[in-house]
């Protein structure tokens, strides 16, 4: 089982932007605290960072066939970008959106959001805390896929 994490444009100045809103904790050690928790539960992770859209939608079409859940913050593409929300639909995997801050909270130009209808959740406004709570429900979802994997087997062999 793979996961990969998407961070869109701006996350690689996380500890050095806006602190009062996303906080003093750097990309680098959101990761390694993710990596502990899927290195714990023997899942692979794959960590990914991009300024630029089209590299953000590569990466995505790149999953298919390739990874079994997305965790993907798509940072201000995420209020905008059509094309994102098309690749994580056509690679219809599992993928759970998260947001650093209360999105809903904040300005109106962020209150569109293009991903969410596409994902399985959101997470919003736990701070850096939220990737740990979504790598908790990817986990939970790659259980249940394994659960029904399993039981299918046992269905076919009897
Ligand atoms: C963000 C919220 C977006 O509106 C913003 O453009 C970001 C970060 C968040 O994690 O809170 O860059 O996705």
């Amino acid at each position: 089982m793979k996961i990969v994490v998407i961070q869109g444009p701006n996350l690689n100045m996380l500890g050095i932007r806006e602190q009062n809103i996303y906080g003093p904790m750097k990309l680098e050690q959101i990761h390694a605290q993710m990596k502990d928790v899927a290195t714990q539960n023997g899942v692979e992770i794959e960590f990914f960072q991009s300024n630029l859209e089209g590299e953000i939608v590569d990466k995505i079409q790149e999953c298919y066939g390739e990874a079994q859940g997305l965790i993907i913050n798509a940072a201000a593409y995420t209020h905008t970008s059509i094309a994102i929300r098309d690749a994580i639909s056509a690679v219809s995997l599992p993928a759970i959106e998260v947001h650093i801050s209360n999105i809903h909270r904040r300005e109106e130009f962020r209150q569109k959001n293009m991903i969410a209808p596409v994902c399985t959740s959101s997470v919003v406004g736990f701070g850096p805390f939220g990737y740990h709570l979504a790598m908790m429900g990817m986990l939970q979802i790659m259980n249940e896929i394994k659960a029904a994997q399993e039981a299918q087997a046992q269905q076919q062999q009897a």
